[in-house]
């Protein structure tokens, strides 16, 4: 029988020790990893309106990325277009552009709201202005072309999706 010297113990120790640490560390790391190595999800360029059908101030739902995801174009007070996705980020409820301020919130007309718990959303950015969303909402890339026709084509900021990230 052999029998370790006290070096080939320590040695023995130090493997093991090292190994206990690595291992774990790698598979954080091939997890992390994976989440990030998705890939690039690609997203439809899908007529919405016409910029002759919404009114300033007014909105208009639709559905994108896909069926069933609302989305909402809001025809901003300065003339520009914005389209967000019109799921809170809090817990999902539809959130919807108001062109008169919600109670409490006067001072402040023009908003997104959502009215499961009072969340407001800056129709600009997509930013939480107010309630308990810690997210902003994810804002929809818009063209505009020679017609006026409005489509939907990605997002430029907010991704993930609530319930779909
Ligand atoms: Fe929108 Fe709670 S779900 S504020």
């Amino acid at each position: 029988m052999t029998r370790l010297s006290r070096r080939d113990v320590l040695r023995l120790i130090v493997i093991t020790g090292a190994a206990a640490l690595l291992i774990p560390l790698e598979r954080l790391t091939g997890f992390l990893y994976a989440e990030r190595n998705v890939g690039p999800v690609t997203y439809p360029r899908e007529q919405v309106s016409n910029t002759a059908d919404i009114a300033v101030n007014g909105s208009l739902f639709f559905e994108y990325p896909h069926k069933d995801r609302p989305a909402v174009l809001v025809h901003l007070s300065d003339g520009r277009f914005v389209a967000y996705d019109a799921t809170c980020t809090h817990l999902g409820c539809q959130v919807h552009y108001d062109e008169v301020a919600a109670k409490g919130w006067e001072g402040n007309p023009q908003q997104v709201f959502c009215p499961c718990h009072g969340g407001v959303f800056d129709p600009q950015t997509g930013k939480v202005l107010g309630g308990p969303a810690l997210r902003p909402l994810p804002k929809i890339k818009l063209e505009i072309d020679d017609n006026g026709d409005i489509f939907a084509n990605g997002y430029e900021s907010g991704l993930p999706l609530y319930g779909e990230g």
